[in-house]
């Protein structure tokens, strides 16, 4: 499977500025890489219109209901119907900011992958909880609370993201060694937990993934890719990490 490398906008960019990316990304993106983008809901519709066809878009969050008095929520069915692929879930900002939980998004997760969408689920440790050997356990907790109970034909639609949340937009990188040490025991847990499943499921690393690491991060064995928040938001930073100098 090819590599996939997400772009997590996260609440940055104006209408301009998304047109004048696609502008610069659409020339060169050759597809040697799976390329998708995690724009906000509000420019959701303009993303789609500009973007080459083979990139895909999704958001960074969405309701766990379909619809009905939510006020404020974006619904999963309706990014469906506007022709959304996926949602990043779990995001450690929101864990922080919003209080989200890993139990919490397990009903997220459920309904994301009903209505026929990605769910992009993160999880990942905090620096004392790395300092204090927590590391494989809570990422371990987390997955458990988070995929309990969910229908093995989800397993299909669902993408694991491991984003240490010391190495979010701090400059500071795992190790490729570190990254793959949490991505083998991400896979570890997914294979004995869904035999036919497993081995499948795409894992993704994010945290300071740049141009000039990309590479060393994307040869190892259980890393599937990158979830990426800095360097997705300039074109020519984005190409490069797609393989597209
Ligand atoms: P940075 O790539 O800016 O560290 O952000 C990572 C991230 O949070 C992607 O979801």
């Amino acid at each position: 499977m090819k590599k996939l490398l997400i772009g997590n906008w996260k609440m940055n960019k104006n209408s301009h500025d998304v047109a004048e990316f696609f502008k610069s990304f659409n020339e060169k993106y050759t597809v040697k890489r799976d390329a998708w983008i995690a724009a906000q809901a509000i420019h959701f519709p303009i993303v789609e219109e500009l973007k080459t066809p083979s990139v895909k878009a999704g958001l960074q969050n969405c309701s766990e209901h379909i619809e009905g008095a939510y006020t404020g929520e974006v619904s999963p069915r309706s990014l469906k119907d506007m022709n959304g692929h996926f949602v990043i879930l779990g995001h450690s900002e929101r864990r922080q900011f919003f209080g989200e939980t890993s139990r919490g998004l397990n009903a997220k997760i459920r309904t994301v992958i009903n209505e026929g969408l990605v769910a992009v689920y993160c999880v990942g440790e905090t620096l004392s909880e790395r300092e204090a050997g927590l590391t494989l356990s809570l990422i371990e907790d987390q997955i458990h609370q988070g995929l309990n109970d969910q229908s093995k034909a989800n397993l299909e639609n669902l993408i694991i993201a491991y984003e240490p949340v010391w190495a979010i937009g701090t400059g500071k990188t795992a190790t490729p060694d570190q990254a793959q040490e949490v991505h083998a025991h991400i896979r570890s847990i997914l294979t004995s937990k869904f035999p036919a499943f497993g081995g499948k499921t795409r894992i993704l690393y994010g945290g300071s993934v740049k141009p000039d690491n990309v590479e060393e991060l994307l040869a190892q064995k259980d890393i599937d890719g990158g979830l990426v928040g800095g360097a997705s938001l300039k074109a020519k930073d984005f190409l490069a990490l797609c393989g597209d100098k």
